[in-house]
């Protein structure tokens, strides 16, 4: 479904991300977590084509997306990738509706069709009575979960999230969470997600531990060590970590 290969980034001489291979399968959720710097959003940013690595393959749901032109990467983004960010980024003069609507109407996808996809997630996210209020008229969680209804509008091979849970109190934080399993489950759905909720990450089928740029499926020693099995730590970029001790921070 999403395969990394030798994934370079640098900031100026800030190298951000040094050399990350990863795979992940369909119907996966797959956690993200490691330090802050550690390079989680960059690389998050990159597999969604939002931004350039220096070097490396992106191959995402059998599509190289560095061979393709801009027009033709903003078209599969929009297709094939769903976001959602820490912060819900809704447009507040739209309705929650309406904002759902919107990624599918940039894909060429008509009136009705769109705004019958969007009634249905919006039955999913049990958001049937909010969906002519506008995001100011929404809770904190109420407002996320329209943003993960918006990423899944285009049926997207993969939804990206950055912390979708961390400006949100416990309960919704739980309600969240509990629906990537349920869209997994239902839909098959593929999320990788960046998150330093530890309860969030012992829950995915997989967590991938980035330190200085480097990933790793097991625990750096500055990570509490997680329970997890061989089989679900089985896939890791070239890790180094002597290497490490000699970064600069
Ligand atoms: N556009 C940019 N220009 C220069 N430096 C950047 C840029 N984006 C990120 N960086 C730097 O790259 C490093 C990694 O940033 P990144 O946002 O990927 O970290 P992160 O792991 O997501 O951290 P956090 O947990 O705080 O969100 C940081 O040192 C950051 O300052
Ligand atoms: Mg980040």
């Amino acid at each position: 479904m999403i395969h990394l290969r030798n994934i370079t980034k640098s900031f100026g001489s800030l190298q951000v991300l040094r050399g990350i291979d990863l795979d992940i399968n369909q119907g996966e959720v797959v956690s993200i977590v490691g330090p802050s710097g550690a390079g989680k959003t960059t690389l998050l940013q990159i597999m969604g084509t939002l931004d350039q690595p220096d070097t490396g393959q992106i191959i995402i749901d059998g599509q190289d997306v560095r061979k393709l032109s801009r027009k033709k990467m903003a078209q599969f983004r929009n297709r094939r990738i769903g976001f959602v960010f820490q912060f819900h980024q809704l447009l507040p003069e739209f309705t929650a509706l309406e904002n759902i609507m919107i990624p599918a109407f940039i894909g060429g996808v008509g009136r009705k069709e769109a705004q019958h996809r969007a009634t249905e997630l919006l039955e999913f996210m049990k958001l049937t009575d909010r969906a002519d209020h506008k995001p100011n008229e929404l809770s904190g969680g109420e407002k996320q979960r329209v943003a993960v209804a918006r990423a899944l509008i285009n049926h997207p091979a993969v939804v990206l999230a950055d912390e979708p849970s961390g400006s949100l109190d416990s309960q919704n934080k739980d309600e969240l969470h509990r629906l990537f399993f349920d869209l997994r489950d239902r839909l098959k759905q593929t999320f990788v997600i960046v998150t330093h909720d530890e309860s969030l990450a012992s829950m995915t089928d997989r967590t991938i531990h980035m330190v200085d740029g480097l990933t790793s499926s097991e625990p750096f020693d500055s990570f509490a060590p997680k329970d997890k099995t061989a089989k679900e730590s089985s896939i890791v970029s070239s890790i180094d970590i002597n290497s490490l001790q000699d970064e600069k921070q």
